[in-house]
């Protein structure tokens, strides 16, 4: 028998550091009029000592102690994040200690702002073969340490933050009622954070250093190349225009989607809670659909960006604001790096 699938807890955790417009217009050329009509941002929180385990284990803690369970109830932890403490060990398995989640298994998973989206629904195939029953999944970013701080085009956009859901073989809370999940890699190029890049004794430098002409050096070199003078620069490019296009097109993608599996019509959804990017991607979105402007639950002003962890705090704040009753349907829509989108429909029991 397939098991219901549902979130029984919610949790968000925000670093107390606000940094507002006219902060980041003493660090860059902007100003606050710009930022504000651009993308609706009005102030951030940036992570003065917390790293992202610390922010994804008072968001999970938070989720876990609002579920009514235990940390040893806990089957499985997954951590949604592009901006981990290490490589190795995950961020999960950070958080599983702290929480001491004695019994959960647990792993990182990157899908960039799409993460918690990706989350769910990796946490509700457990559920619904019966392999576990209860599951921590944790959206969390400190954005600021990948954020390039001369540039104004991406700086002034993003945050730090943590939101958490626990998942249960239950139809009682919110419960799962249609996903989707998409990935168009072609288009990895429009936002991109390099990694390390490859270093070796077997690395061929010289022709870097002597500036061979590029159209001589065989595709294995190029990409070494192209690897090497990454080095140093993990940092976020964004191509913003393509991506607020791609934005616009997947938001509104999804929602039709998931309407159309749960044979739904837009009327019958309370809430859209789409990632919180940029208003003007939401009211496009909005228009395109022809959805209320009301219906989307926005805290981007107070927030910005906060990549993974976006979703999970805006339905966290949802939640703990009573704005949902009995029978609600609420849709989850995200977009992000990859790239990746996706969503979730949610029905409140
Ligand atoms: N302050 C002032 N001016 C800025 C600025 C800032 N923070 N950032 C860029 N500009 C300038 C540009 O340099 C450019 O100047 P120019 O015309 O002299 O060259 C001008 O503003 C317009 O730049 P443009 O990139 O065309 O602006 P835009 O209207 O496309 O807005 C974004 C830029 C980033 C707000 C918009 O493209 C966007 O939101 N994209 C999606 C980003 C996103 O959501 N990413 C995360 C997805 S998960």
């Amino acid at each position: 028998m397939i098991r219901h699938v549902s979130i029984i807890g919610t949790g968000s955790y925000l670093p107390e550091h606000i940094m507002n417009n006219d902060d980041l217009s003493r660090l860059v050329d902007t100003s606050d009029e710009w930022i504000r009509t651009r993308t609706g941002i009005g102030e951030r929180r940036i992570s003065v000592s917390m790293s992202t385990s610390d922010l994804a284990y008072e968001a999970g803690a938070a989720a876990l102690r609002n579920s009514g369970l235990e940390p040893e109830d806990i089957d499985l932890i997954i951590c949604a994040t592009i901006t981990p403490d290490y490589f190795m060990p995950s961020c999960a398995c950070m958080v599983q200690d702290r929480l001491g989640a004695v019994n959960a298994a647990a792993f990182d998973l990157t899908a960039a702002c799409t993460g918690m989206i990706y989350g769910m629904v990796t946490a509700e195939q457990f559920i619904k073969t019966g392999m576990y029953d209860n599951v921590l999944v944790i959206g969390a970013e400190t954005l600021s340490k990948i954020l390039d701080w001369e540039d104004r085009s991406t700086c002034v956009l993003f945050g730090d933050g943590a939101g958490a859901v626990v998942m249960s073989g239950t139809d009682r809370g919110l419960k799962l009622s249609a996903t989707n999940l998409e990935s168009d890699g072609s288009k990895y190029e429009l936002l991109t954070c390099p990694a390390i890049p490859l270093d070796n004794p077997c690395v061929n430098t010289e022709f870097i250093e002597a500036e061979t002409d590029l159209n001589e050096i065989t595709g294995a070199e190029m990409s070494a190349q192209s690897m090497i003078k990454a080095a140093g620069q993990s940092k976020i490019r964004m191509l913003g225009q393509e991506v607020f296009k791609y934005a616009v097109r997947t938001v509104t993608d999804n929602i039709r989607v998931l309407l159309c599996k749960a044979n739904l019509d837009i009327e019958d959804i309370a809430y859209i809670v789409p990632h919180q990017a940029n208003q003007r991607i939401i009211e496009q979105a909005s228009k395109t659909v022809k959805i209320p402007i009301d219906k989307f639950f926005m805290n981007l002003d107070r927030y910005g960006n906060t990549s993974a962890a976006s979703i999970g705090i805006a339905l966290d704040e949802l939640v703990a604001g009573n704005m949902l009753s009995k029978g609600d349907k609420v849709i989850l829509v995200g977009f992000g790096g990859g790239m990746t989108s996706g969503a979730v429909l949610l029905e409140r029991t």
